[in-house]
C-alpha cells in the first residue's frame, strides 16, 4: 500500500508532525481568519504556514486549541481534515460565513450546522453518497450553549455544502451562465427547510464521522438569497466568539 507524503515527519500540506495540535481545532476558510479567532485566546502563536494553510496554537480560557485555515472548497478541506488527525486533533468547528436561505435569518445571525447536504466533492472519495454528514451532537450542544450564553441570535439546522459559490449556489457565473439544472435550486433548499449554502462542512461532517472524530460549524450569515442582500463580515466576530467559547464548554464536559 501506499504511504502518505511525509516531509521530515511532518505533513506535506500543513507542515505538521504529530503531537503538533492539540485535540480541539476550529477551522475558517480564510488564512486571513486565523490571527481574527486568536484575538480572544489567553495566549496563542502561529505554528506554521504553507499555501492556503495557516496554523496557530494556544489556550482559550485555559483550554489548549488550534486554529487552521483550510482554504475555499472541498478539496483543500480534505487535506487539512487528514492531516490534523495525522497531526493530533479529533474535535473539528468549522467558523465560517454562510448565504442564508430564509428572509427570517437576518444578516449578522449565526447559524449552527447539524448536517450538511453532500454536494462537496471530496467527501464522495470516501463514502457512498447516502452516508450522511452529520455533526456530533456533543459539539452542536456546545455551540449552542455558547450561543446563548454570548446572547448571540441563533438558528440551528441543515446547511447545503458545494465546492461551487457561485453556479453551483445559484449565482450566474460569467456573462449570465446558468446551466438549466441549476435553476430553481435556492428554492428546493428552502422547501426541504435547509437553512443556508457554506462550502466545507460536509466535507469535514462526513470525515469526522468516518474516522470516529467529532465535528460541528459555526457560520455568519453575510449573504440572504430571499432579500438578496450581502455584507461580508457581518457577524463574523460573533461566530468567532461561539466557536471559541465552544471549546471552552466542551472541554468542561470531558472534565466532568
Ligand atoms: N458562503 C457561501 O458559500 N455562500 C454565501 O452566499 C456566503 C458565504
Amino acid at each position: 500500500m501506499a504511504r502518505a507524503p511525509r516531509v521530515g515527519g511532518r505533513t506535506y500540506h500543513l507542515l505538521l508532525s504529530p503531537g503538533d495540535v492539540p485535540r480541539y481545532v476550529l477551522m475558517p476558510g480564510d488564512p486571513g481568519r486565523v490571527p481574527t479567532i486568536a484575538k480572544f485566546w489567553d495566549v496563542g502563536r502561529e505554528l506554521a504556514r504553507n499555501r492556503e494553510y495557516v496554523t496557530w496554537v494556544g489556550k482559550y480560557k485555559g483550554v489548549e486549541l488550534a486554529a487552521v485555515s483550510t482554504g475555499i472548497g472541498s478539496g483543500s478541506t480534505a487535506i487539512a481534515v487528514e492531516e490534523l488527525l495525522y497531526a493530533g486533533a479529533d474535535t473539528f468547528i468549522r467558523v465560517g460565513t454562510t448565504g442564508a436561505l430564509r428572509r427570517d435569518v437576518r444578516l449578522g445571525d449565526v447559524i449552527i450546522g447539524i448536517a450538511a447536504v453532500r454536494w462537496d466533492g471530496a467527501s464522495r472519495w470516501y463514502a457512498f453518497p447516502e452516508y450522511p454528514a452529520v455533526a456530533h451532537w456533543t459539539v452542536v450542544r456546545a455551540l449552542v450553549e455558547a450561543a446563548e450564553s454570548l446572547g448571540v441570535r441563533h438558528h440551528v439546522g441543515i446547511v447545503a455544502s458545494t465546492d461551487s459559490f457561485y453556479v453551483g449556489q445559484e449565482r450566474p457565473g460569467f456573462g449570465g451562465f446558468l446551466p438549466q439544472w441549476v435553476v430553481g435550486l435556492v428554492d428546493s433548499l428552502r422547501r426541504l427547510n435547509v437553512l443556508s449554502f457554506e462550502m466545507e462542512s460536509a466535507t469535514i461532517f462526513t470525515m469526522a464521522s468516518i474516522y470516529g472524530a467529532r465535528a460541528g460549524g459555526v457560520y455568519a450569515a453575510i449573504a440572504n438569497r430571499e432579500t438578496d442582500e450581502f455584507q461580508p463580515e457581518v457577524g463574523v466576530e460573533d461566530a468567532i466568539r461561539v466557536a471559541n467559547e465552544a471549546v471552552k464548554i466542551l472541554a468542561s464536559y470531558e472534565s466532568n
